[in-house]
């Protein structure tokens, strides 16, 4: 389970833009995280997976606190996908990047092979798996993030803009990825179809405050909410107003 109790946030800069944030999310849950350019999205993943420290508030992941001494435990649970790809990847080959991980974390070689593969093959990359890293496009890169993360199995997955380059083939094939995959998935988008289609529940964030918190269906369907607070319906649904 993560608790995320009455968070406040500020950068070196000290303006604050994460404000008196709370929410519970369940073992198994899928949660959208949406919001306005600068809303504080990003902030609040970095926050949950202590890339960002120093906030004032309780964070908990299962039952660690996240803070520096707990760093290694929480990033075993958390399988974090950046929204920069090029901040995910560093290694010569995505071959070599998406067996990191596995690797490093003390797995057999068959077992780190057999993870490798299986992650590359559940987003169709299995065949770039020898291509250096700067060679890939965008979108490559992105599916190449992503299976770094599959690759470690982890109970929660967070995911930061995954769909950002990604074609309609891949896109639909990461929404089937996501679908079939078991755990907790957190995930920011601007492509609020997206999180219709994996989340079941959505909380709604403008200027680091929270908004709502509920059901997708009805956080994404409602017009007035959206646009009150910088965003719009999810294209499939004006086009089927
Ligand atoms: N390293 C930083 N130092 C200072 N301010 C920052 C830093 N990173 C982000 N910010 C500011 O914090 C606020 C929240 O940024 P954040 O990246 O969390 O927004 P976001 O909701 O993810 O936006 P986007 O939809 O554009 O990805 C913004 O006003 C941003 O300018
Ligand atoms: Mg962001």
């Amino acid at each position: 389970m993560i608790e995320v109790k009455d968070v406040s946030f500020s950068y070196k800069n000290n303006i604050e833009v994460i404000s008196h944030i709370n929410f519970k999310i369940e073992d198994g849950e899928s949660v959208g995280i949406i919001g306005a350019n600068g809303a504080g999205k990003s902030t609040i993943l970095k926050l949950l997976v202590g890339l960002e420290l120093g906030c004032q508030g309780q964070i908990k992941v299962d039952d660690c606190n996240v803070d520096k001494s707990n760093l290694s435990e929480i990033r075993k649970k958390i399988g974090y996908v950046f929204q920069d790809s090029d901040s995910q990847l560093f290694m010569p080959t995505i071959y070599e990047d998406v067996a990191f991980a596995p690797k490093n974390y003390g797995f057999p070689k068959e077992e780190v092979n057999t993870r490798t593969i299986e992650a590359l093959k559940s987003v169709g990359i299995e065949q770039l798996k020898d291509r250096p890293i700067y060679h890939l496009s965008g979108g490559e890169k992105k599916l190449a993030s992503i299976a770094t993360v599959l690759s470690m199995k982890p109970n929660i997955l967070i995911f930061d803009e995954p769909t950002v380059g990604l074609d309609p083939k891949n896109r639909r094939k990461l929404i089937e990825v996501l679908q079939t995959l078991g755990g907790t998935k957190i995930v920011t988008s601007h492509d609020l179809d997206f999180i219709y289609d994996t989340c079941q529940r959505t909380i709604l964030i403008a200027q680091g405050k929270m908004i709502k918190d509920g059901l997708s269906k009805e956080i994404l369907e409602n017009r007035a909410l959206l646009e009150n607070n910088g965003l719009e319906l999810p294209l499939s649904l004006i086009s089927r107003t």
